[in-house]
């Protein structure tokens, strides 16, 4: 499979059977994201791996996770994060979604369904997985396989703007 082959086989499921998620499988998946590039090389990401009933339990107080038996939440170091010397911008999310990224990828390789989730209640999150106040959680990346049908690899010719549409040469 091609990168893009892989890239247009992913797509976000809603949907989870309740079949849980191999070890191996999970490590490959962790794996992706620890080599996954971040600004400086800082790597200010710290993921919680929640897979027990309690752990779901809990998410599923602050986010809507769509009966998935796996779930990587992925929070960010604000201490440790590069931050552009000329007006200050802290690039600790962006670190963190380029890890939610490869993740998510790798999960898709490995024939099991993701769902990236933005939609959470932070403050039911941070006090339930006891964030420290340094650390922000960005991403909730659902894992499991899908219960549906895939979705097409060819549907982005209708639900994506075009390459015209998005992007520009030389200048804006
Ligand atoms: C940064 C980000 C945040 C997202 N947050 C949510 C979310 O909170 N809940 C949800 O159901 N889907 C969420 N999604 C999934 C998107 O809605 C979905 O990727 C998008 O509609 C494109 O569809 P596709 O992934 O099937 O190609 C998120 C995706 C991204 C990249």
């Amino acid at each position: 499979m091609t990168f893009l082959e892989l890239a247009k086989k992913r797509y976000a499921v809603r949907n989870f059977q309740v079949k849980k998620v191999e070890e191996e499988k999970l490590l490959k998946i962790l794996e992706a994201g620890r080599i996954a590039p971040t600004g400086a090389n800082t790597q200010p990401q710290r993921i919680i791996v929640i897979r027990e009933e309690e752990g779901l339990e809990k998410l599923m107080k602050g986010a809507r996770i769509y009966g998935a038996p796996l779930a990587l939440l992925v929070c960010t170091d604000h201490t440790v994060s590069w931050k552009r010397p000329l007006d200050g911008k802290d690039i600790a999310e962006i670190d963190a979604s380029i890890v939610t990224d490869h993740m998510m990828l790798q999960a898709t390789e490995l024939g099991l369904g993701t769902c990236w989730i933005c939609y959470f209640d932070p403050k039911i999150i941070r006090a339930e997985f006891k964030i420290p106040d340094d650390f922000e959680p960005v991403n909730i990346l659902a894992i499991g396989y899908a219960a549906n049908e895939a979705l097409s690899p060819d549907r982005h010719n209708t639900l994506r703007k075009s390459i015209e549409h998005t992007v520009k040469y030389e200048t804006f």
